[in-house]
């Protein structure tokens, strides 16, 4: 039993393609063949898959119907984080997504995923969509920021301090059924380029959380915007699918 991640897989089986990135850009290039090829690969019945979030361009349910039909058929239990592009995913309606797609997809937003290891060690799957300030920033000729939009960045605290309340609930619900070991999920970079920490990575360090995980970031540029590696004891890893090149991220 084996622990994967990889996020935005920005499925389009059935609805319009929204970033010109995803047309051009050869890496992108029968994403969707070379990720089901990856599991298929790597992944066991028996394993666990989190798919960190901005999974369809549809923009309800019935429009991501044969994208959710592609990630039901990959290998392994999925569990689905929510993204900033998952439109089908109302913020409050995720008990009812859990209930329509019981038994087949678990959607992970105010709740926990119980994981058992192959020693039989017991971990939360703890996470949410989170957030962070993404500009825009003013950079000098060698590049460096020297001043952002200061009413964007505090409209940014706002939704961070919601999101910071959702994963909350997420690790109290966790700990309230005994669990002291966890993996944090998250669909955006815990930190902006101008953070060393913020509220998910003092939360991610309260509760002891073994890793953070997170998707989000495109193209080589954004590569480097957050944590990578391990910063206070705690191991952070970038999971979108353009970064790891469609080939799942070993977790556990
Ligand atoms: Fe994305
Ligand atoms: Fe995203």
């Amino acid at each position: 039993m084996s622990l994967f991640a990889i996020g935005d897989l920005h499925l389009h089986f059935q609805s319009e393609l929204k970033a010109p990135g995803q047309r051009t850009d050869k890496v992108w290039k029968n994403h969707e063949v070379r990720l089901a090829e990856n599991c298929r690969r790597l992944i066991r019945d028996t394993d666990t898959l989190v798919l960190a979030g901005d999974h369809s361009w549809g923009r309800n349910l019935a429009e991501c119907e044969r994208d959710f039909a592609y990630i039901e058929a990959l290998p392994g239990r999925k569990i689905l984080l929510r993204g900033n592009h998952d439109m089908f995913w109302d913020a409050k309606k995720t008990a009812a997504l859990n209930a329509g797609f019981s038994g087949r997809l678990f959607f992970l937003q105010n709740n926990y995923w119980p994981y058992r290891d192959e020693n039989g060690a017991e971990l939360a799957l703890v996470g949410t969509k989170g957030f962070t300030f993404e500009g825009p920033f003013w950079v000098n000729r060698y590049r460096e920021v020297v001043d952002w939009d200061r009413d964007a960045e505090a409209h940014a605290r706002k939704i961070v301090s919601r999101e910071a309340e959702r994963l909350r609930i997420s690790f109290e619900a966790a700990k309230a059924d005994g669990f002291t070991r966890f993996i944090l999920f998250l669909h955006y970079p815990p930190t902006s380029i101008l953070e060393r920490d913020s509220a998910f990575t003092r939360m991610a360090e309260e509760y002891g959380a073994e890793q953070v995980v997170y998707a989000h970031c495109h193209g080589a540029s954004r590569f480097h915007d957050s944590i990578l590696g391990e910063q206070n004891g705690i191991r952070y890893s970038l999971v979108s699918g353009d970064y790891l090149r469609w080939v799942p991220q070993k977790i556990l």
